[in-house]
């Protein structure tokens, strides 16, 4: 299937694409992990350039996500391993598969276009919808619980820290106030709520006035940054050595987390760059490849818009042992 029918069908655009199949150091017959499958937009391609037999392990915690990639990469038949997963449980995937070590690791982080644009989600502030945003839907909890239940302090946390809205107290405060009145129970409800707190002068520029406090929701509800930390940890151990680690974030305290957590695992290796296994003996899990994240280009951002938060962090695994 041609990348644009892929997109026509399937809503979502593989991002940096061709920045993440390079970083990957793809190989016939290695064994690749897309911590983050969704549709299968990248998978799909790691599958065409490790062929005949390379293999692509595909996780999601969303079962509707997962069924698209089933549907666009049942051409690949069995080399496509798909699994209803939180990336958390990698480790245990392994283990059950009986696979030791992997050449390459990839997590494209956030939402897939086709979570976003369907108002049955409730991750879109555009379309009025049930006030969920959980991406596993069997999930404890949804962005209606957070909403109606949390003191207006948690929320107004929650919008500061992953939302970066500067009107985040003044906004848990209408929210306090309107669910005195009544439930919370859609995105209209909520996004018409934002809009009335902010005051109008600050509202004339930049983006939707709701998106970040949804942004902040659905970070929350899906504990994202806490499931991306450990999971990068633990997943390491698993590459082999030369093996890549890529993480593609949307959200600069996504990419500030990926880049502590790549130092972190790197500290002590002094080796140059391309050597496929650590020689200097001092230590370090990974070497870090891009000392600054990589970006979209302009074409890509002019196609894509969703593209242009994007940042792309890739480390190498170096270091005498391995699981
Ligand atoms: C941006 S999309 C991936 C798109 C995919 N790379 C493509 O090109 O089609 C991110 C996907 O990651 C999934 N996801 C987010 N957090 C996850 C986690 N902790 N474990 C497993 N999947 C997760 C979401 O459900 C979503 O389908």
């Amino acid at each position: 299937m041609e990348d644009q029918e892929y997109t026509r069908q399937y809503g979502h655009r593989p991002v940096m694409l061709d920045e993440v199949l390079q970083a990957l150091n793809l190989k016939p017959g290695g064994v690749y992990v897309d911590c983050t499958v969704g549709g299968g937009g990248h998978g799909r391609e790691i599958l065409r350039l490790t062929a005949p037999d390379g293999v692509l392990i595909g996780l999601d915690r969303d079962p509707f996500a997962l069924r698209q990639a089933a549907a666009s990469l049942a051409e690949y038949g069995t080399r496509a391993m798909l699994l209803n997963e939180n990336f958390l449980n990698l480790p245990r995937v392994l283990e059950t598969l009986r696979i030791c070590a992997v050449d390459g690791l990839l997590y494209d982080l956030g939402v897939s276009s086709f979570q976003l644009d369907d108002p049955q989600r409730g991750f879109s502030y555009q379309a009025d919808g049930p006030l969920d945003m959980r991406m596993d839907p069997a999930g404890p909890v949804s962005a209606k619980d957070l909403v109606n239940e949390l003191s207006a302090e948690e929320l107004a946390d929650i919008f500061w820290r992953y939302g970066e809205e500067r009107w985040a107290k003044r906004i848990a405060t209408f929210i306090a106030a309107e669910r005195e009145r009544r439930h919370i129970e859609t995105t209209g409800q909520l996004a018409e709520i934002i809009k009335k707190a902010i005051p109008a002068r600050a509202r004339r520029s930049g983006p939707h006035p709701a998106r970040r406090c949804f942004q902040a929701l659905r970070i929350a509800v899906n504990r994202e940054l806490d499931a991306l930390a450990r999971s990068l940890k633990e997943a390491v151990p698993f590459l082999k050595l030369g093996g890549r680690i890529c993480v593609l974030s949307f959200h600069s305290l996504e990419d500030r987390l990926v880049k502590e957590t790549f130092r972190e695992m790197a500290v002590g290796c002094k080796c140059p760059p391309g050597l496929p296994a650590c020689v200097c003996g001092q230590g370090g899990s990974l070497r870090i490849i891009t000392r600054r994240p990589l970006v979209p280009s302009p074409e890509e951002i002019a196609r894509n818009p969703r593209a242009r938060s994007a940042r792309l962090r890739v480390a190498e695994k170096v270091g005498l042992t391995q699981v």
